[in-house]
């Protein structure tokens, strides 16, 4: 069942998609490239979300044990922080949750660490774009396959493959409720988006084929292929007026 939000619950969620952008923005600034391990970028992370009144959504979901997943270059997502240094070059995609007066929001964001290829930095600009173009899709009376099947076109049209194992879902009192997004199929596909649903829609783009692996800890989600992966997420409401970012500052 997909629980609609009242306008004041989507303004909680709106409050911990604050913290999570504010954070978001604060981690990433402190990427010094051929120095920073990740654990540190965890560390700061939790510190950050607990100063604004916030607890971290991951930490202890599932039995995860961290704030953050932070996941590089082949790493798709669910990367556990330790102590690996970010090297100029690499990619790190930076996720999070935050819990706050009852309500989730939930965000990532992929990041060049110094510079990088070119390459790279194209599956990054197609990534976030894929995002932005579903998102804009997330209107009341469109179906999830219309935001789904959005994003797959653009992802492989660009010349990437749009991983299918794993999905975005609806946000509220839980971290994941329904419906479920994934990044591809038709347009028909799906549950209807109302307006007070609130879903993360997060593409995952593999510069190779679509099949991931999990690691041996568990967690950890690698392209088959090792192949670079990008990861972008936002949390949205699904508006009257059309879909409105609710993991901004
Ligand atoms: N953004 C991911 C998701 O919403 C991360 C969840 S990680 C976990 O599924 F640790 F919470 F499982
Ligand atoms: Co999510």
């Amino acid at each position: 069942m997909i629980h609609l939000k009242s306008a004041s619950e989507i303004a909680k969620i709106r409050e911990s998609g604050r913290i999570v952008a504010r954070t978001m923005r604060l981690v990433s600034e402190a990427i010094i490239p051929d120095k920073t391990r990740t654990i540190e970028l965890d560390l700061l992370a939790e510190r950050l979300i607990r100063e604004e009144g916030g607890t971290p959504s991951f930490k202890g979901y599932r039995g995860y044990p961290a704030t953050a997943c932070i996941s590089v270059n082949e790493e798709v997502i669910h990367g556990i922080p330790g102590e690996r240094v970010l090297r100029s070059g690499d990619i790190v995609d930076l996720d999070f949750g935050v819990y706050k007066d009852g309500f989730h929001a939930d965000a990532a964001w992929t990041f060049p660490v110094g510079t990088i290829s070119k390459e790279a930095q194209r599956l990054l600009n197609v990534s976030r774009e894929a995002l932005n173009q579903g998102i804009a899709k997330a209107c009341p009376g469109a179906k999830v396959g219309l935001v789904s099947s959005t994003i797959q076109k653009y992802v492989e049209v660009q010349g990437y493959s749009v991983v299918r194992e794993l999905v975005g879902h609806g946000i509220g009192r839980e971290l994941h409720e329904e419906p479920s997004v994934p990044n591809f199929g038709r347009p028909k596909d799906g549950p209807v988006l109302k307006a007070g649903t609130t879903i993360c829609i997060e593409p995952m783009e593999n510069h190779g084929g679509y099949e991931v692996l999990t690691l041996a800890d568990g967690w950890t989600i690698v392209t088959k292929d090792g192949t670079l992966s990008a990861h972008f997420e936002h949390t949205v409401a699904v508006t009257h007026d059309g879909p409105e970012l609710l993991t901004v500052e």
